[in-house]
């Protein structure tokens, strides 16, 4: 019989500054389901890298003095120790500088240009650097800025070759609508409205106006466009078009590409449309998931609010951190972090749900037996159920894993933990202790318990791999013990099975103290933030002004205080909050572009800035009487400028 095969891919990242905790839930997820697989028995490839090439990559290494790849050597070095942290299981490491790369894109460009997927032209449009986007007029946002991360575009004007895209467009609409290729499907109704229905518009795929690229070899001076290098690398390391691999026949078609929701367009609509022009076959599904945000707001290196994953993994082990990213993101949300939400999960289902039971089962099985159980048996009506229960958990893990839901994967794993801890209240072993004739009884609960650990440290492993092997020591159970077609048996460990103490797997953490400590560390780390923001700021980003204005222009400007009274989301937009406001003269109603950014409730009762004799204008049909303000932020966020609550509405601001 052919071995089944598994190929998922995380996306490859960017190598412009070190990875965080939020880099680390693809990686993290696609490890568990890869491991996963693996145990299921299939032949996985599980594949990651970085993506090296483009403008920023070069401005960046400008500005400290090496050459790109100098640089870029440099991160991919931090990137590799992190997942070596982290024990990510991949089989590849792509880097879109290695030559097999280099060649496949090259080829994979030439095979589109001579097929008449790709043509010259000229391209003039608004660019986003941070995003090496282009984009068309009707996509940036109210503001006239990148629709993505809200910074300002630049007009770009070049030679450059294309890529016909709306040909395909029927096809991807039906492969986002019609099939499970999306998931979740939730996203597709966006992605079909915002840029098929609109009409598809051509890919502009070269780049004239920096050099760190892949080169067009039929055209000296153009570079491919990184997002036409960085999505070949999937087909890339598999060896198609270059002779390094012989993977291509085995693994294609993906069966999952996981990516975080801002580049889900990219994978949903460019890659699926280049292997169409490639005539080649679709991957099977595009998982999408959120953000994870801390304390509500994106994380980014530029805001210092960045928890690092070495220091985190340090104080908790890796484990209890993929446990908990992986158990707070469902796939499609943003997943909010906070220091005080980890450690009380930590708290609570590791150390206090798994590793006490683990340890209360074993140092009962030491107390009573002297660490190996006797064989006399004596079961009792509630084991049945008990049993039930843990031998459904594969199946209904299995379930969630076919579908990437990770989270709920878990939580039916925490549910049996939870169960087997009742049974341990139900069934009073320490009672049972006392009595030397209720010893059958009492070796019957505790081989049950240990089964049941045996099973759920089993199902555990693909997404907690280091810290299990210590509990399968623990419990005695052997490798073999703990395969995938035992998890789903009982009765598998010997029926005198030695247990051997060990030490504690997830130590119970302070958490007033410990909040004490991270806080710091972060306080700390946004210092630095700020300071290196600021250096890189006076080499890089000159800050231009508008035209001079004179005190009377400014005066023409009335900025008042007002109080947000009711705010809701506008219907068919996922940009704008409609506010009424308490203005001090009777009350208005304001739109405001900050939908991404503030959920309605959190800017109820506030008072904030209103630039209040702006000309009424309608936005999607509803009008707006003003203009709140905000103030951009460096990592693409945006945040409202509030006012003290003691300031009395309809205060003028000058
Ligand atoms: N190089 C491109 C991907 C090309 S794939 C053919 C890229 N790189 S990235 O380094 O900017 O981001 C890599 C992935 O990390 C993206 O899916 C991105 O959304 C994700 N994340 C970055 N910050 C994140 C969080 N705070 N939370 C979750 N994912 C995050 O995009």
């Amino acid at each position: 019989m052919a071995e089944k095969t598994f190929y998922i891919t995380t996306p490859i990242y960017y190598p412009s500054g070190n990875p965080h905790i939020g880099h680390c839930y693809t990686t993290v997820a696609c490890d568990s389901i890869a491991r996963y697989k693996r145990m299921q028995g299939y032949d996985v490839k599980f594949l990651t890298g970085t993506d090296e090439h483009g403008l920023k990559i070069e401005q960046k290494a400008h500005e400290n003095g090496v050459t790109p790849k100098e640089y870029v050597d440099g991160i991919v070095k931090t990137f590799k120790d992190l997942w070596q942290y982290m024990n990510i299981s991949y089989d590849q490491f792509i880097r879109t500088t290695d030559e097999y790369h280099v060649e496949s894109v090259q080829k994979i460009f030439k095979e589109l240009y001579d097929k008449g997927h790709i043509y010259k032209g000229e391209y003039s449009g608004k660019y986003c650097t941070p995003c090496e986007s282009f984009w068309t007029d009707s996509q940036l946002d109210e503001n006239g800025c990148c629709p993505e991360c809200h910074r300002p575009v630049t007009l770009e004007k070049e030679e450059a070759y294309f890529f016909k895209i709306s040909p395909f467009a029927d096809r991807i609409e039906k492969l986002l609508t019609e099939t499970d290729y999306l998931r979740p499907k939730t996203r597709a109704t966006e992605l079909v409205n915002n840029f098929i229905k609109v009409g598809l518009e051509d890919v502009c795929v070269s780049r004239t106006t920096f050099k760190w690229g892949i080169p067009v070899t039929f055209d000296e001076g153009h570079v491919v466009y990184v997002w036409i290098d960085a999505l070949s690398n999937y087909i890339s390391a598999l060896g198609y078009k270059n002779g390094s691999f012989d993977d291509f026949e085995k693994y294609w078609p993906a069966d999952v590409h996981m990516v975080a929701k801002d580049i889900m367009r990219f994978h949903a609509i460019i890659w699926p449309a280049m292997l169409m022009a490639l005539d080649l076959p679709l991957p099977k599904h595009l998982a999408v998931h959120g953000w994870i945000t801390f304390n509500g707001e994106k994380m980014s290196k530029s805001l210092g609010n960045v928890v690092d994953p070495f220091v985190l993994g340090e104080r908790y082990g890796c484990d209890a951190i993929r446990y908990h990213i992986l158990r707070e993101m469902a796939l499609g949300s943003d997943s909010s972090f906070s220091n005080e939400i980890m450690i009380n999960r930590i708290n609570s289902d590791l150390a206090n749900g798994f590793g006490n039971l683990v340890s209360r089962t074993v140092a009962m099985a030491e107390k009573y037996f002297g660490g190996t159980l006797p064989t006399d048996r004596e079961t009792a009506e509630t084991d049945a159920e008990f049993i039930e229960t843990v031998l459904r958990t594969a199946a209904d893990v299995d379930m969630e894993m076919e579908e990437t839901r990770i989270k709920n994967a878990l939580e039916i794993i925490f549910r049996t933990v939870d169960r087997a801890n009742k049974y341990i209240d139900e069934t009073e072993p320490w009672k049972l202790g006392k009595n030397p004739e209720k010893s059958a009884r009492l070796a019957t609960v505790l081989y049950n318990l240990l089964e049941a650990v045996r099973i759920i440290s089993g199902l555990l492993s693909p997404f907690m791999p280091t810290v299990m092997p210590e509990v399968w020591k623990q419990i005695g159970a052997t490798a073999d013990d703990v395969k995938y077609e035992n998890l789903s048996r009982f009765d598998v460990l010997p029926k005198d099975v030695t247990v051997q103490r060990g030490g504690i797997l997830f130590p119970r953490i302070d958490v007033e103290k410990e909040i004490e400590e991270l806080n710091s560390i972060i306080k700390l780390n946004m210092e630095k933030a700020q300071s290196a923001l600021s250096e890189s700021e006076k080499t890089t980003e000159k800050i231009e002004l508008a035209p001079e204005i004179t005190i009377d222009d400014f005066a023409k400007i009335e900025i008042r205080v007002a109080k947000v009274l009711e705010c809701e989301k506008v219907k068919k937009s996922d940009k704008l909050l409609c506010l009424q406001l308490d203005d001090g003269m009777g009350g208005r109603q304001v739109v405001s572009g900050i939908a991404k950014y503030y959920k309605p409730e959190e800017l109820v009762g506030r008072k904030i800035q209103l630039i209040a004799n702006l000309k009424p204008v309608k936005l999607r049909g509803v009008e707006s009487n003003g203009m709140i303000c905000a103030c951009d932020t460096a990592d693409g966020g945006c945040r409202v400028i509030f006012v003290d609550d003691d300031i009395p509405v309809g205060s003028k601001i000058r």
